[in-house]
């Protein structure tokens, strides 16, 4: 069945089509200009994107004048929310001072100190604009410093799209995925999530690994839960072996905690990725680490006097100071306040209400996760599981990422829009500081029509 039957068929995409017509019709112009009609892979859509017109808070309202709570949160660095007045005043001062001088400036080095002073591995900064650059920058300081060329990832985890990380979930195969280079696929070593006996297997007989990175709560933060014993497991594995360990903290840190998954666990790593609330909603982002491996980015000394670094990095906007000014504000006011607190309180409350929902209706669906987030089991062929079997563990890691079916997962985000909500794709959500009680419950009473819906349609079954 193609798509166009199957959305044809479905009622809730057709209440989906009915409220959104002016998103209807701006995809249509996006399909000429854009490939796949949209500007990021997790906003494709069927059976059409929705276009959002304005933010504020915890919700967000769409071209037609919708209304939505908003789960996307900026893909997860909205921790105060939309337009938070502190931030907003904070860009607004930058912004009639100037955009970009091309120079050193003081809020940059507020903005590295106040991290300094908050993630534990931060002895030395480096800003860059996106979480892909950091994790790019990680790898590349990481083999510059070891002098080895390998890389080790987990499998399911997520740390962006540069050629080191974007292809296979699993291993990659005999051919290089598209556009990526075999000999680059050969230097990354890809092992199960959580994994110690395999990894430990896996370098049994060589010494020619730079690094381990890995998302330090599970992939997709938490969407694969990793068990939290794992993490001072892999500290002494990987110091005990020379070799570096990141942490790819650009969802978990300031999440978490003020210090991040690092700070929460107690585990500090070598190097630490930062990105989304590091900059307050605005483009930014930055590789934090230990000074002895972060100094392959300094001058050496050579026989004629200084030498270049090792690791030269350029980013024209690098440390822009409007998103510095944005990065301090959000940082300050998750320093002055109790916004992690009351979002990890919110997260908690939404999973037991939602899983409360799914029960009454006699779903075998699980809501599960940890701190702000909320993620969307399907339980497909209907296993006897519950949240806490996923959270230990007891769920295999490619059925939890590949549980909702790519139509299921349209229909899912169609069905929450068509109920005022907003989730992120796979399904699931993570949660900011400002969702009131009423976001909460609204989010809820969604949920319960979604169910309703996809009953309806036979998608239970
Ligand atoms: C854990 C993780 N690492 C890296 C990235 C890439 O960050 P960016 O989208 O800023 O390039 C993401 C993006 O969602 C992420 O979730």
């Amino acid at each position: 069945m193609n798509t166009r039957t199957v959305q044809a068929e479905s009622q809730i995409f057709q209440s989906y089509i009915e409220a959104t017509p002016t998103s209807a019709e701006l995809y249509r112009r996006a399909q000429q200009v854009f490939p796949c009609g949209v500007t990021h892979q997790a906003r494709v859509l069927e059976p059409h994107p929705v276009f959002v017109s304005r933010a504020q808070g915890s919700r967000k309202w769409d071209v037609d004048g919708r209304e939505y709570v908003d789960y996307f949160g900026g893909h997860g660095a909205l921790m105060l929310g939309h337009n938070h007045p502190v931030v907003q005043e904070a860009v607004r001062e930058q912004v009639s001072r100037g955009t970009h001088y091309g120079s050193s400036h003081q809020l940059e080095l507020e903005w590295a100190e106040l991290i300094q002073s908050l993630v534990p591995s931060a002895e030395r900064v480096r800003f860059t604009v996106s979480g892909t650059e950091a994790t790019h920058l990680a790898l590349r300081v990481a083999r510059a410093y070891s002098g080895k060329p390998k890389l080790v990832r987990f499998a399911t985890h997520f740390h962006g799209w540069h050629d080191h990380v974007a292809f296979g979930k699993e291993s990659a195969g005999p051919k290089p995925p598209a556009g990526i280079l075999q000999e680059i696929v050969d230097n990354v070593l890809v092992c199960p999530p959580g994994d110690l006996a395999w990894l430990d297997e896996l370098c049994r007989d060589r010494d020619d690994v730079a690094a381990v990175i890995l998302e330090p709560t599970g992939a997709t933060f938490g969407k694969v839960p990793l068990d939290p014993a794992f993490l001072p497991e892999l500290r002494r594995w990987t110091a005990r072996r020379g070799i570096l360990l990141i942490f790819d903290e650009v969802v978990s840190g300031f999440r978490c905690s003020l210090g991040g998954a690092q700070g929460y666990y107690g585990v500090t790593p070598d190097l630490t990725t930062l990105a989304k609330i590091v900059g307050g909603g605005y483009p930014g982002a930055a590789l934090v680490g230990r000074a002895e491996v972060m100094q392959v980015m300094d001058p050496q000394e050579g026989d004629d006097g200084p030498a270049p670094p090792p690791v030269v990095h350029y980013g024209t906007y690098n440390a822009a100071p409007v998103t510095a000014s944005a990065g301090i504000a959000t940082l300050q006011t998750l320093q002055s306040t109790d916004v992690i607190a009351r979002a990890n309180a919110s997260g908690a409350r939404l999973r037991r209400e939602m899983n409360s929902v799914a029960q009454r209706l006699g779903c075998d669906w699980c809501v599960y996760g940890d701190f702000s987030a909320f993620h969307i089991f399907p339980n497909p062929d209907h296993d006897p599981v519950t949240p806490a079997d996923i959270m230990a563990g007891r769920v295999d890691s490619w059925k939890l990422r590949g549980a909702a079916s790519a139509q299921l997962q349209h229909k899912a985000r169609a069905g929450f829009l068509c109920n005022g909500v907003d989730v992120l794709p796979w399904p699931g959500g993570l949660i900011s500081g400002v969702h009131t009680d009423e976001d909460l419950q609204r989010t809820v009473q969604a949920f319960e029509g979604l169910l309703k819906m996809l009953d309806r349609e036979g998608e239970l079954k």
